[in-house]
């Protein structure tokens, strides 16, 4: 996304002039996390460097390593009950990831209180997307204030230093983690980063950080920053780490409504590459695309069959959030908060007469709402805390003798007629 932010003016102290020669800033975000390709930002810090620490750093009180049961070894289908997970925790250590492969992490959070005061945290392994099936409040990030309600995707760019605070009870995200930088999809960008006419997603939807008055405060400033797979590391800094005065670049924290994503449809069948909202890494040769499985008129030609087709994706893992029951293929088996993890080497399909079903839908509008994402070439496991929450009968749900035939509708035809 080529979208320049431009935030705040620097005061006028020998400080800010020495720490705003460009140069040297920009070498520091380079050599810092983000490497020489893909966004990043100049930042202008009041007086101190980011790197003064004021204590030798330590191993962080919590750790966020996946760790897997024997069972992940089993070719399954999965089906984790997220809604059944329990609200605890802070944000970052309530944070329990449900599948895991080497380069991307989907995890669940259902915080029910604010990180601790003038704590932080910085995810130095791994770019961040969080989806709020529930819960406001505000990611507060070195960039500004980033607001959160539900449906919305908040984009946390690796090496970001940022806490969440809770204008709710309690929260409950969908994090997705990769080793490659998350974005809109390039496709639907021209080379001036503007979005083109058949895309789904507009870049002037974006709601970008609001930069609060810079902190210049002395003192001890814990940032936990993970690493390594998931360890964490206590890093405390002698200074607050919100004492940016300005920055400007194209990396940064931002949000966008899922329901901006603008549904695509058509008389046939509407496959997931129109749902695509993100993509991550190298695709099709790594990474994943998120799709964005928004409100959208069904097909409605004559043949049209809405339910989705039997397949599986040879070369790709399929992970599916369903924010809501309606979601026709699966009605009967998912609620609100299910997770499915279908491997690349086991079909799926919907159930029972679900196909004969979604016959009467054809040119309706489904209230569906879901997130997915397909792998390239990356394998994922259940994890031990994804296993514990897993719906064990889900592998025989698709069963005849699970979901009684009903008799055939009119106008009833097979998918290939
Ligand atoms: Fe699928």
């Amino acid at each position: 996304m080529a979208l320049i932010a431009k935030r705040g003016t620097v005061p006028p102290t020998p400080h800010t002039e020495f720490y705003a020669i460009p140069g040297v800033l920009a070498l520091e975000e380079i050599h810092g996390s983000y490497g020489f390709s893909g966004p990043w930002s100049r930042k202008v810090h009041v007086r101190s460097y980011p790197t003064e620490q004021a204590k030798a750093p330590r191993r962080g009180d919590f750790d966020l390593s996946p760790s897997f049961p024997a069972e992940a070894d089993l070719l399954q289908p999965h089906h984790v009950r997220t809604g059944r997970m329990p609200f605890e925790k802070d944000a970052v250590r309530g944070r329990k990831a449900i599948v895991s492969g080497p380069r991307t992490t989907l995890s669940i959070s259902k915080p029910s209180e604010d990180m601790p005061e003038d704590t932080f945290f910085r995810n130095g392994e791994r770019h961040e997307v969080y989806f709020v099936q529930e819960g406001e409040g505000t990611f507060r990030t070195e960039y500004g204030d980033v607001k959160f309600r539900k449906d919305v995707y908040v984009s946390m760019p690796k090496g970001t230093t940022y806490r969440v605070d809770l204008d709710t009870d309690k929260a409950w995200f969908l994090i997705v983690e990769s080793v490659y930088p998350i974005a809109f999809a390039p496709h639907y960008f021209n080379k001036a980063g503007q979005a083109t006419l058949m895309s789904p997603v507009v870049e002037t939807e974006v709601e970008l950080p609001e930069l609060p008055p810079y902190r210049d405060e002395r003192g001890e400033f814990p940032v936990d920053a993970k690493f390594g797979g998931g360890k964490i590391t206590r890093i405390t800094l002698g200074h607050h780490p919100f004492d940016l005065v300005g920055w400007e670049g194209a990396l940064y924290p931002f949000v966008f409504d899922i329901r901006s994503h603008h549904g695509i449809a058509r008389e046939i069948h509407t496959a997931p590459p129109m749902h695509q909202t993100f993509q991550s890494g190298n695709v099709p040769n790594n990474g994943f695309s998120l799709c964005s499985f928004v409100p959208v008129m069904q097909g409605w030609h004559p043949k049209e069959v809405p339910a989705p087709y039997a397949h599986f994706n040879v070369d790709s893992d399929e992970l599916m959030f369903f924010c809501n029951m309606a979601y026709e293929a699966r009605k009967g088996v998912i609620e609100e908060g299910s997770f499915t993890f279908h491997p690349g080497a086991a079909p799926h399909s919907p159930q029972g007469k679900a196909a004969e079903k979604s016959l009467a839908d054809r040119g309706t509008v489904s209230p569906r709402l879901a997130v997915m994402l397909d792998t390239y070439f990356e394998s994922m496991r259940i994890t031990t805390d994804g296993w514990a929450f897993r719906d064990p009968e889900y592998v025989l749900s698709w069963s005849e003798s699970r979901v009684p035939p009903e008799p055939s509708g009119p106008g009833w035809e097979s998918p290939s007629a």
